[in-house]
């Protein structure tokens, strides 16, 4: 009989038993640490927009019990000390174990990541003292990102953030089993302390005093994807834009020359849809055919999501008489075949920080980055930018503040003329103002909530886009109780 090998007996056994225990530490190893254990499966489709993950835990997702502990060992980092994350604006609904815009997935253990909603979903109140309505695919005008981001590699950064630490405030909390318990102590905390703290030569320029703060519902989305997504160095501009709503995608319409993102830099809605997901992603999705089949979902959803009703009363007669005031005023561009495309900077005027943060060679570069990955979609589009897109105005009522990097806080603000505009206010305080159609943006209430804005810092710019402004004060009423309806 043939036999592996001439060695003696003890070795064999000794070879057998090693090999055993390399294949139960694999496979312990693999269920812990790899394997992916799918997305939770959410019925509702809104709450699949809200919670639902599509893989981005793989390599941008934060060990769940880190991601638990880092308020509580750090309270001292948070803008607002007292409330967690909460403190960063983030939208938590009763009872869920996450706030809006994150989703839980098991990968060997559980991570936590980012979906759409944390940018895309909003929330507004009457009154101080009730519970804040959510409108699904609504900018969110109350998330401080920029100070998140720093949060979490400020934290990597400290010294406490390290094994000791952390495990006994994990361990407060969680019953986790001992392959656990090592598995975080030994690897997933030096392991994500690394990973926090790399992030932090990509996110120079959030560390720039000569920058203003994005503030409240606010990043500054085409250097996140030049920094990110292409990796280019670091160049000295700064292009902060207002969180845009994502409903009614089905407005767009690409044959008709219709353009996408602020300044109408990418072609359609499924690519739009695809470059965000990735920036989510921070890597080549793993599974690409389950990442294009939630693309495709994301698509139709926000496609057919209509944009939300005026909640509250509108006085119908002078809405009408505001209508015949839009139509002769505002309509050649935001009822016409020139809403959804761009309009050229010298007719519009507005502040030209975001234009200035990207370009056709960005555009050539990105879109090479995707199709290397062998996705196909029309992309970003290769050419100059020259002006900022006439907006569609759908659900107008509920996107303020006003303009690509939401500078003018009411549709009243934006009716008067651009030196009368608040120069400085408070983004991120979610209390509704039904006469000035915004948010509260002064006072104490608005000042504790959120972050200030002024208008003459760099990329703050409130001028430009002065029509309606010299119109008699009854014809703007009526306008500002017209576009109420849209
Ligand atoms: C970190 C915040 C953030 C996240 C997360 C995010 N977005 Fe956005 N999104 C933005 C900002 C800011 C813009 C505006 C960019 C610009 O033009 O400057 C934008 C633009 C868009 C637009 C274009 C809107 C229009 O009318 O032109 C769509 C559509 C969109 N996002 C969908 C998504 C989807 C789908 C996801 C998830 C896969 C997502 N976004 C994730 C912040 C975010
Ligand atoms: C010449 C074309 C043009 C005319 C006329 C015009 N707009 Fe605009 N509008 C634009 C462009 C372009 C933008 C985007 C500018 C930016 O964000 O920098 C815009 C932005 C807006 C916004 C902000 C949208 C948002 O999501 O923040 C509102 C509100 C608005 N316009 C209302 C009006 C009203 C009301 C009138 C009539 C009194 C009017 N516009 C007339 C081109 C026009």
């Amino acid at each position: 009989m043939k036999t592996l090998c001439n060695c003696p007996r003890w070795l064999k056994i000794t070879g057998l038993v090693v090999l055993l225990l390399t294949v139960v530490l694999g496979i312990v190893g693999y269920n812990r640490f790899m394997r992916d254990y799918g997305a939770t499966v959410f019925d509702n489709p809104d709450d699949r927009f809200k919670y639902g993950s599509m893989g981005a835990e793989n390599d941008a997702g934060i060990p769940y019990w880190i991601f638990y502990v880092l308020p509580r060992v750090f309270p001292d980092k948070l803008p607002k000390p007292g409330v967690g994350y909460a403190s960063f604006g983030v939208v938590w609904e009763e009872g869920q174990e996450l706030p809006v815009g994150f989703s839980k997935r098991r990968i060997g253990f559980d991570r936590v990541a980012n979906t759409c909603a944390s940018c895309h979903v909003s929330s507004y109140r009457t009154q101080a003292d009730e519970t804040p309505t959510l409108v699904v695919a609504g900018p969110n005008h109350t998330l401080d990102l920029e100070a998140f981001f720093r949060f979490l590699v400020d934290c990597a950064k400290d010294p406490r953030f390290n094994a000791d630490t952390l495990m006994a405030e994990i361990e407060l909390a969680s019953k986790l089993d001992f392959i656990d318990r090592m598995a975080y102590r030994y690897l997933i905390i030096p392991i994500t302390k690394k990973r926090l703290t790399e992030r932090e030569g990509q996110f120079q320029w959030l560390y720039r005093h000569d920058f203003p703060e994005w503030g409240r519902g606010r990043d500054d989305a085409m250097n996140l994807t030049k920094y990110f997504m292409i990796r280019w160095p670091m160049d000295d501009s700064f292009g902060p834009t207002d969180m845009p709503s994502v409903w009614n995608l089905k407005k767009y319409q690409p044959e008709k020359g219709h353009r996408m993102n602020f300044a109408g830099d990418s072609h359609d809605p499924y690519s739009v849809v695809i470059d965000s997901a990735l920036g989510l992603m921070g890597a080549e999705p793993k599974d690409k055919d389950d990442f294009l089949g939630h693309i495709d979902w994301l698509v139709d959803y926000l496609k057919n999501k209509p944009a939300p009703k005026y909640p509250f009363p509108i006085d119908a007669a002078r809405a009408a008489h505001g209508k015949s005031v839009f139509d002769a005023n505002c309509a050649a561009c935001h009822a016409s075949a020139r809403t959804g495309t761009i309009v050229p900077l010298a007719e519009i005027g507005t502040d030209r920080g975001r234009i200035n943060t990207w370009g056709k060679q960005a555009a050539i570069e990105a879109n090479k980055v995707v199709s290397d990955m062998g996705i196909q979609r029309k992309g970003l589009v290769e050419a100059p930018l020259t002006g900022y897109v006439a907006q569609f105005l759908d659900g107008i009522w509920l996107r303020a503040p006003y303009l690509h990097n939401g500078s003018v806080p009411s549709l009243a603000d934006m009716l008067a003329p651009p030196a009368q505009r608040p120069q400085v206010f408070w983004r991120g305080y979610d209390v509704y103002d039904q006469t000035k159609v915004g948010f509260v943006v002064q006072g104490p209430e608005a000042e504790r909530a959120g972050t200030p804005l002024d208008t003459r810092l760099r990329g703050n710019g409130n001028g430009g886009h002065s029509f309606g402004t010299s119109l008699p004060a009854g014809d703007k009423t009526d306008l500002l109780e017209y576009l109420k309806t849209l």
